[in-house]
């Protein structure tokens, strides 16, 4: 499995003979003075809503499942190998592996790989002892889903998920939700991987399935500003109490939708936690960035609930309106 991750946005040197990550694949995509490939609105993806088959086993079809952290999901390598024939309109695993990029802004956005800050915030919220029972929860950009699932076993009233790409949500996430939702996803082989993934140090629970876990859940795709609305349209649309979202803040360009989108959602009395690098090389987003956008707007306020000096420094926000309690 693959887990280093690409960002071919400003190729160096070296890689200057290397396909761009945006010639073939980005009709969508501008070229600004910097360099940085922009992603025009309308050609953000649009919402779309996804729903659970009625018989749920059915998403685990030729999956094949991993567990850590006493969660399943599926294996990522196995989806990569079998949606490269383009079978999902998209057709993002092509795109990504010609590309030699795990971002391509505005037709694919990461989600196929789980990023390491996902166990941070998992580290974090367990440690911290956040409690999710009869909350709503929001996982954004939610790629594998792990947090929501999180939120799910902790007994989250409802939990929302939502990725950019839609295959992403039906290959990766909801597979993932149901595996843990069901009799230990026995529609497919399962195997402890210990190798590719660094799961947080404080274990939860063991694998016990959550026969009700998927009545709590929704799952959608589509840019934020448009998953936004069509939640606000639906009635009743009730704001998350919690928000929970990981490597999401890489590309600053991006900023003002995920700021009103939190802005929009994010009950009253709410808390968003968000994890991130300090600087995402190559993309030009980054904590600092985003917390000083943050500031400008004088819709939150932040705080750093966690940092990892492991490496390349990240931290964990908690981030709640100005006016809350
Ligand atoms: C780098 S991936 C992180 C995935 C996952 N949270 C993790 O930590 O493994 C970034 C996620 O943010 C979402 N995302 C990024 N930009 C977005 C945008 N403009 N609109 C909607 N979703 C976006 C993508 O769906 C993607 O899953």
């Amino acid at each position: 499995m693959r887990m280093d991750f690409r960002f071919n946005f400003f190729p160096d040197e070296d890689e200057s003979k290397e396909p761009s990550a945006h010639s073939e694949t980005q009709p969508c995509s501008a070229t600004r003075q910097d360099e940085r490939p922009a992603v025009k609105r309308d050609c953000i993806k649009a919402a779309k809503e996804h729903r659970i088959p009625a018989d749920g086993s059915e998403v685990l079809h030729n999956k094949v499942l991993q567990t850590a952290s006493g969660l399943y999901y599926v294996n990522m390598a196995v989806v990569e190998l079998t949606c490269r024939d383009g079978a999902h309109g998209e057709d993002i695993v092509s795109k990504s592996v010609s590309s030699h990029s795990d971002l391509i802004p505005g037709v694919y956005e990461g989600g196929l790989k789980i990023w390491e800050c996902t166990y941070d915030l998992m580290e974090f919220l367990a440690e911290a002892e956040i409690q999710f029972a009869n909350k709503r929860v929001l996982d954004l950009g939610c790629g594998a889903g792990l947090l929501g699932i999180v939120a799910l076993k902790g007994n989250a009233a409802e939990v929302h998920f939502q990725d950019y790409n839609s295959t992403v949500i039906e290959e990766i996430t909801m597979p993932n939700v149901v595996a843990n939702c069901i009799s230990g996803g026995n529609e497919a082989d399962s195997k402890e991987d210990r190798k590719n993934v660094k799961p947080p140090s404080k274990r939860r629970k063991e694998l016990e399935p959550l026969p009700d876990g998927l009545t709590r859940c929704r799952f959608f795709s589509g840019g934020w500003s448009e998953v936004s609305q069509l939640l606000l349209d639906s009635k009743p649309c009730s704001k998350y109490d919690l928000i929970l979202t990981s490597e999401t803040i890489y590309n600053p360009d991006y900023y003002g939708a995920l700021h009103d989108t939190l802005a929009q959602l994010l009950a009253k009395d709410g808390r968003v936690y968000l994890a991130s690098k300090v600087h995402y090389f190559g993309v030009g987003g980054g904590i600092y960035l985003f917390e000083k956008y943050l500031e400008e707007r004088k819709v939150f306020r932040s705080s750093t609930v966690k940092e990892v000096e492991d490496g390349l420094k990240r931290y964990i926000l908690e981030i709640a309106f100005q006016d809350s309690a």
